[in-house]
């Protein structure tokens, strides 16, 4: 009999264990397995090994065959993984699965609380740069696909076992701060308030002050050229201006805050680290910079050059790290960002969730850190960049009259039509109305991340509310029907338990569903290291989707079934949904047990 797998060991492991051990050659060779419409997987790589040991494909795809069908894997203990093998092509393996390997295997894994997934080997310090938005300015939608994206592959990451420190790179410095504390000195008590104040109240306070300023600013000479001032002054730490830069952070913050808790979403106050926080580094690193060679003076400015960025008149464009005026810009800000990240939070890795639109940018802070050494082959950064957010109809999302549209308000919408669509069916599902309002909430805002999450992130993609909350296709609804459904058949099932019965033939709609939960730790570790969190949501719905079609082709808690397959469907619907909630949750969706 074979020995029961380790918890973390998939079929396909178990399948690459057994061809491995049927042709010793093979070493360490990867079978490259992929699922197949053929068989259940088709084997490839005994192409690329036998050009390595200069044999024939076939004749070694023939002994692979002939040692698993003498039976001589079985040395491995897992000589009933395979039920059927056959050479095709020019040495293709198409391999068949023993149902007992498919039922015995989820088994092992359904015992454990990782659901299987094992840890990365090779886990390290993700430093995540992610939901960032501005002080004293509305969040757009560009910060919600920061934020969402981020969040997603913050536990994507920490499920997978690395380190993950989160830094919330807020633009809480600059210029335009003269000009609003300046606003405020002439005008007190413009930001007084009670605590209390509301998100949408604070964002509002803010909008106010902003118009406000901007308008005197643009008027009078003499307010710019004190606002101009007050610039310097912030800049030089003075006491009473930096309180008032800070009441601007602060409003600002309940603000962000409010918004991140609407999205469903935790955000630490001590992971916000905006561009303010760098400035004690700002010297230090332009100075390093242009000792060491890598940063040049140009016109005035301290600009770093690449050979492949050119402006369109064919000259290059340089990174300017400090400007003619001795100002520090945004890119200075970033450079010290990494030099922290690397040395004082220890990162192996820099990831930045951040709009496309900044890749060049990007480009050229992380290529300006490597030549200063502090990227290297063993801290490496990567921009995770997301596309633009574009309306119904595919042009830059706006509301009809033009303005760009503000974050609350497509939540609230969005959570408006889910709480509808929730409220049709909540009569027959006897749902209260305060879980009706719940569900509304889970619904809707999953319906935005899940949108989000779903497209490939630098794609842009349709911002489409009556898409987003509908029923069928590939939604964040879809699913959590699918997962509420689960958990109304369990209910139905009341004494009968989901137990596995590796002895009992499965139906092709029950292989095809456990094969596809046989996959999720691999996905997942995919999506880790390639930071695709689109390749999770797709696994969901097609998880969800076999889910459908066993339920048409395999009934149940039906009378007519014998008991163990009452039980051993009960598991694997079980386990369906425990797969279904983990991976929505990595998602940072929720699963309503009654929807
Ligand atoms: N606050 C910026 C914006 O709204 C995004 C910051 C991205 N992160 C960074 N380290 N530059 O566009």
């Amino acid at each position: 009999m074979a020995s029961v797998p380790s918890l973390a060991s998939t079929v396909q492991q178990r399948l690459a264990d057994a061809l491995s051990a049927a042709l010793p050659e093979a070493g360490t060779a990867d079978p490259l397995l992929r699922r197949s419409d053929r068989a259940d997987f088709q084997a490839n790589g005994i192409l690329a090994l036998a050009k390595k040991l200069k044999g024939n494909p076939r004749e070694l795809a023939t002994q692979v065959v002939t040692a698993l069908n003498s039976g001589s894997a079985a040395g491995t203990g897992d000589g009933d993984v395979v039920k059927d093998i056959e050479v095709s092509g020019p040495g293709f393996l198409n391999i068949t699965i023993t149902d007992r390997a498919i039922t015995e295997t989820l088994a092992a894994r359904a015992a454990d609380d990782r659901l299987g997934v094992p840890y990365a080997a090779d886990a390290g310090t993700t430093v995540i740069d992610y939901a960032q938005p501005n002080v004293a300015k509305e969040m757009h939608v560009g910060h919600l696909r920061s934020a969402v994206i981020g969040d997603a592959m913050v536990q994507i990451l920490e499920f997978a076992g690395e380190k993950v420190v989160r830094r919330h790179h807020i633009g809480d410095w600059g210029t335009q701060f003269g000009m609003l504390i300046q606003y405020l000195i002439e005008h007190p008590h413009e930001l007084d308030h009670k605590d209390g104040v509301s998100g949408e109240e604070a964002m509002s306070n803010l909008n106010r002050l902003y118009k406000a300023a901007r308008a005197v600013f643009d008027s009078d000479e003499e307010f710019k050229a004190r606002s101009r001032d007050r610039v310097v002054q912030l800049q030089s730490g003075d006491e009473e201006t930096l309180a008032l830069w800070q009441k601007f952070v602060d409003e600002s913050k309940i603000y962000f805050y409010s918004v991140f808790e609407k999205l469903d979403m935790e955000i630490r106050d001590p992971d916000v680290v905006g561009e303010s926080g760098y400035n004690d580094m700002l010297d230090e690193t332009c100075r390093i910079l242009e000792e060491s060679g890598v940063a040049v003076r140009s016109e005035g400015a301290l600009c770093v050059f690449f050979d492949d960025v050119k402006g369109p008149d064919g000259n290059p464009v340089p990174l300017i790290v400090k400007k003619s005026n001795g100002g520090y810009g945004y890119a200075a800000t970033d450079l010290s960002a990494i030099r922290n990240r690397v040395q004082s939070l220890d990162a192996n890795t820099l990831l930045y969730v951040v709009d496309a639109r900044q890749s060049l940018h990007f480009k050229m802070v992380f290529e300006t850190a490597r030549r200063a050494g502090w990227l290297n082959d063993k801290v490496k950064a990567h921009q995770l960049a997301f596309g633009t957010v574009l309306g119904k109809d595919g042009k830059p999302f706006k509301t009809r009259e033009g303005e760009t549209v503000r974050l609350v308000d497509l939540l609230d919408e969005a959570i408006d039509r889910a709480t509808s669509v929730v409220r049709e069916k909540a009569e027959k599902v006897g749902l209260s109305e305060q879980e009706i309002v719940e569900n509304g909430r889970y619904v809707g805002i999953g319906a935005v991340k899940y949108a989000d999450l779903s497209t490939s992130a630098v794609r842009d993609y349709k911002f489409d509310l009556d898409q987003m909350v509908s029923l069928n296709g590939d939604t964040s609804v879809y699913l959590q029907y699918a997962y509420a459904r689960i958990q109304s058949i369990k209910r139905k099932a009341g004494e009968r338990r989901p137990v596995a019965h590796a002895e009992l033939p499965l139906a092709p709609a029950e292989r095809a569903l456990g094969l596809h939960l046989d996959q999720f730790g691999e996905v997942l570790a995919e999506v880790a290291s390639s930071y695709e969190p689109h390749k999770l949501a797709a696994y969901l719905y097609q998880l969800a989707s076999h889910l459908t079609t066993f339920y048409d082709q395999c009934h149940v808690l039906s009378d007519d079934n014998a008991p163990e397959v009452v039980e051993n469907r009960l598991f694997l619907v079980d386990l369906t949904g425990r797969t279904l909630h983990q991976g929505m949750a990595l998602l940072g969706i929720r699963t309503p047990e009654r929807l």
